[in-house]
């Protein structure tokens, strides 16, 4: 009877660990892959915003630029809404949060926590960054092109990755132009500060980080 009273408790803080582990992860609603704006009115309206409204991105919001930014839409092969050097795929879409930072895991659909701290503000250096609901900041996995920590990093090496980073903040830009939200992609990152912050390896390097919102009219 105390076996079986005992393997109980265990079993139950086991479950209890395993559903606070997985309750910090956010999972997705299902990217709206259909209607929006046509592309060519999108293109139209693309353009840079920097004042943005308090208000929250709903998860579908999240979700849907996320999507059209760095989705899997070919799952089958593995591939993405964006194009990428020899496929390497090495951009990870880290996404600073009031409620924290996360990582986009677009195979499952899921933002994984890195942590409960919002760094948004850390990602910028102009105001808006600090209030604006949502910071993507683009991180070249380079571990993904053989890169150990350690290894120096030429800046010539990160050229692939400025490219292959650009495709996908484009997509943001029209997803947002779509969706009526505003955006911003950002050279403008103070990246050692940021860095630590974000818990990266030296194999990990910050390209460029996007502000989303709602634009203040
Ligand atoms: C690689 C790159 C880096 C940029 N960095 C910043 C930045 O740090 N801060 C900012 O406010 N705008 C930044 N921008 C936005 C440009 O200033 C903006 O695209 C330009 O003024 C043209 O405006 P439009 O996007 O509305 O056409 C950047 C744009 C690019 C392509």
């Amino acid at each position: 009877m105390k076996k079986t009273l005992y393997s109980l408790f265990v079993f139950f803080f086991f479950i209890a660990g395993l559903t606070n582990v997985r309750s910090q992860d956010i999972s997705l609603p299902a990217p709206e892959k259909t209607g929006g704006k046509p592309l060519m009115q999108a293109l139209n309206e693309r353009q840079t915003t920097r004042s943005f409204t308090k208000d929250d991105l709903t998860l579908q919001q999240i979700s849907d630029l996320l999507w059209a930014g760095w989705g899997v839409n070919r799952p089958d092969l593995k591939k993405r809404t964006a194009p990428s050097a020899r496929d390497f795929q090495e951009i990870s879409v880290y996404v600073a949060l009031p409620g924290g930072l996360y990582l986009y895991d677009a195979f499952a659909n899921t933002l994984k926590q890195i942590h409960n701290r919002n760094i948004g503000a850390l990602s910028g250096t102009q105001a808006f960054v600090a209030t604006a609901p949502v910071n993507l900041i683009y991180v070249a996995d380079l571990g993904k092109l053989g890169k150990k920590e350690g290894d120096e990093i030429k800046d010539a090496e990160l050229f692939w990755s400025y490219a292959n980073t650009g495709f996908i903040a484009q997509n943001v830009y029209l997803y947002c132009a779509s969706a009526n939200l505003g955006c911003v992609i950002r050279g403008l990152v103070p990246k050692d500060k940021l860095a630590p912050e974000m818990g990266l390896k030296s194999n990990q390097v910050i390209i460029l980080s996007q502000t989303i919102g709602v634009p203040q009219k």
